[in-house]
């Protein structure tokens, strides 16, 4: 198995000193920064596009920034994202007329590439594109916020994808989204999955200026 990565969502930071909150996650040991981008019409929010990312490079973020695309259509911000200076991009199958071009999309400009399933989405999506993943993202709530249940069946379905990465041979990792926490990443990590994107439990944990603030709760991931 894959070293276990840290991946925060920045959905739920404060979004008025981002810079400074990224900087602070990471420095608290996160791996990775964890960008959901949201359109109002693949799914019923509005985040933050490619601009935003931009501007967390010019910042001096050079850490991976993991982009989450929750968007309909997808290659026209594929494009924007690989501009912006994303290192990975994930999309939904079904938002996409055309799977197989869009992870070349991402996989000619040199990034990571993925598809994320939604809690009813069925795996089968993966069968023609294997060798074209470096990773399989499992949504464990539904897409578009912040701050939901962790729906259990995610667990079968993680055990399901690592057992679909192992046949394949590959270095393919396995990501999970939505509610995870300290309390539960153990045995989300047991049933296969090595990268944890997780939100509200990092960024509610503690809200005032100590740039360490991150620290415990991520530490405790
Ligand atoms: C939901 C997003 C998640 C979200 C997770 O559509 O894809 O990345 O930020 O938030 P938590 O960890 O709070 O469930
Ligand atoms: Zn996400």
């Amino acid at each position: 198995a894959l070293e276990p990565k840290i991946a925060p969502s920045i959905l739920s930071a404060d979004l008025a000193r981002l810079g400074d909150e990224v900087s602070d996650v990471l420095a608290s040991g996160a791996d990775m920064i964890h960008f959901d981008v949201m359109d109002n019409h693949y799914v019923p929010n509005l985040t933050f596009g490619a601009p935003v990312c931009k501007a967390l490079r010019d910042y001096g973020i050079t850490a991976p920034i993991d982009v989450h695309l929750m968007v309909k259509p997808v290659d026209e911000l594929i494009h924007a994202f690989i501009e912006a200076g994303a290192s990975d991009i994930t999309f939904h199958p079904e938002a996409s007329e055309h799977i197989d071009r869009s992870l070349s999309l991402v996989r000619d400009a040199g990034l990571r590439c993925g598809l994320v399933f939604n809690p009813a989405t069925p795996l089968t999506w993966l069968d023609h594109v294997m060798d074209k993943v470096d990773m399989i993202l499992l949504m464990s709530v539904n897409p578009g916020f912040g701050g939901q249940s962790f729906i259990p069946h995610t667990m079968e379905k993680l055990r399901q994808a690592r057992e679909r990465i192992e046949a394949s041979g590959r270095d393919i990792r396995l990501e999970v989204d939505g509610g995870v926490n300290a309390d539960n990443i153990g045995e989300i990590a047991a049933a296969g999955a090595d990268t944890f994107v997780a939100g509200s439990s990092i960024f509610k944990a503690r809200r005032d200026d100590d740039p360490h603030r991150y620290d415990s709760i991520i530490g405790a991931m």
